[in-house]
């Protein structure tokens, strides 16, 4: 600093310090604190163990299965699902997010991918690849409905979408992949199945259901009052306690079934029979989008009984949270959306509320998903140990080891205490005396055994330790 003049540096008058008030008594405003948008959610790191389990099932299925993934935009043409959810869908009439855009053309925010899908596969040719073409997705979808447990504005669907297959043998093998989903996450589940056969044979059911509806009109709340000249099928899905003897004595859509439908759902049947894969005939699961015909399921936590105990009907009791996944065939959508006949169907699982039924169950038979595994700890003692410890820890990164670590604490017992909690077999210490020996200590946390080790060796030494426990 160059030397200032005595005379200069007395002129130059000290500012008052100014008396800060502490934090706590400060009145000076806050600054505003956002809260999130309604319908959603962070997923916190604490959670990441089961969003990490869940991709990861869901990706070893796919590579099983041979799915290749897929990416389509979160942004589409609002028609593209107008079309193909069709209207008089809950999701398409009351549930997009949709909006103008800059150029004014009509967009949203996908609310499901299944359209998506077939707009990928139409555009990029996909029906001259070998054929069936299977894909799977994953990633957030978006719903403005009514927010309850469970049940948010954006949520994560794990989608698989086979195209080009007619075969009954392709119904099962979607249904097999969702339930052993859930059966490597460990989470029992039992799968709601119907059909819903042609679309000939559904407008002759819709026919016979609306005109039985109507006779009992008197009876019915003033929503299904509506659904009878809206989306006749949705009166199934009625959850009025007032509507469900009329549901319950309503025509079944299994007995107007043609024998071609007939014969394609016996055999679905039969592969799950074979499978061991637990399902109920539900006569009332229609599902809630209009691309689908014959085959329709959903996928349901087996911990409350399936089968309502009151025998009215045989809609599953759930929890709140309603089916965790759900999906069907839709061989007519490929055509109705532009591209050539092709036969298809898939299903989505719902990987929020997939993760709270997961922890409801662990909860309930104290089981626990393991997190982060560390193979060992390092502990450091001092700023040189810091500097040498984060290269030593990256070359250790870089040799397979996982290594779990703290450069914010500073003291050993804080940082054994962690290396405890996460019981790693050795923690690795390097104080000042090790940096400039160039070594290290393992500490054995069974025996207390400590052994300084030279730093070149430590990472052949600690793997010969590993192998032998
Ligand atoms: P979906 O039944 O509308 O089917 O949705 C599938 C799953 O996504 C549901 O079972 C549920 O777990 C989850 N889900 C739906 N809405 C919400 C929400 N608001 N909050 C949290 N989770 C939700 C489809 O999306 C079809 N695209 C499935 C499919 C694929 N069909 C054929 N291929």
């Amino acid at each position: 600093m160059p030397k200032l003049k005595k005379k200069f540096v007395k002129s130059v008058k000290k500012p008052e310090a100014k008396k800060s008030k502490p934090a706590s008594a400060s009145s000076e405003p806050k600054a505003k604190t956002y809260a999130l948008v309604r319908g959603m959610h962070d997923i916190l790191p604490r959670d990441e163990k089961y969003w990490k389990k869940c991709f990861h099932t869901a990706e070893d299925l796919a590579a099983f299965f041979q799915f290749g993934r897929i990416e389509t935009p979160l942004l589409e043409e609002t028609g593209l699902f107008v079309r193909s959810l069709g209207r008089g869908t809950d999701v398409v009439d009351k549930e997009m997010y949709a909006f103008e855009d800059k150029d004014g053309s009509r967009v949203c925010l996908r609310p499901e991918a299944t359209a998506s899908i077939a707009r990928a596969f139409i555009n990029s040719g996909m029906w001259n690849a070998p054929q069936p073409v299977k894909l799977w997705y994953w990633g957030p979808m978006f719903r403005h409905d009514r927010p309850q447990a469970g049940r948010y504005r954006q949520f994560f669907q794990a989608g698989f979408e086979v195209l080009g297959m007619a075969d009954p043998a392709a119904d099962a093998e979607i249904i097999l992949v969702a339930f052993n989903f859930y059966k490597d996450l460990g989470i029992p589940v039992e799968i709601s199945i119907n059909s819903i056969g042609s679309l000939a044979e559904r407008d002759r059911y819709k026919e016979e259901l609306v005109n039985y509806y109507r006779s009992k009109r008197g009876y019915l709340c003033a929503e299904c009052k509506a659904r009878l000249n809206r989306n006749p099928l949705r009166l199934l899905d009625c959850k009025e306690k007032d509507c469900q003897p009329v549901k319950a004595e309503a025509p079944k859509m299994i007995d107007w079934l043609g024998p071609e439908s007939s014969a394609h759902f016996t055999k679905v049947l039969e592969y799950l029979d074979e499978l061991g894969i637990p399902y109920n005939l539900c006569h009332t699961l229609v599902r809630g989008l209009d691309y689908y015909n014959n085959t329709v399921f959903e996928v349901y936590p087996a911990l409350t009984p399936a089968l309502n105990t009151e025998g009215k009907t045989d809609e599953p009791v759930v929890g709140q949270q309603g089916a965790l996944g759900g999906g069907g065939r839709y061989d007519g959508l490929i055509e109705q959306m532009g591209g050539r006949a092709t036969p298809g169907l898939g299903m989505a699982l719902g990987i929020d509320r997939s993760i709270l039924a997961w922890k409801q169950h662990n909860e309930a038979n104290k089981l626990v998903v393991a997190g982060n595994k560390f193979d060992i700890y390092f502990a450091q003692l001092g700023e040189d140990s810091k500097r040498v410890g984060l290269r030593l820890l990256d070359s250790w990164r870089l040799a397979g080891l996982k290594v779990g670590f703290n450069f914010g604490k500073n003291s050993l017992k804080s940082q054994m205490e962690i290396a405890n909690n996460l019981k790693v077999p050795f923690v690795i210490i390097l104080g000042q005396k090790e940096v400039q020996d160039q070594t290290v200590i393992i500490r054995d946390m069974e025996s207390g055994v400590q052994e300084v080790v030279d730093q070149k060796k430590a990472e052949a030494t600690i793997k010969k330790k590993l192998e032998k426990i």
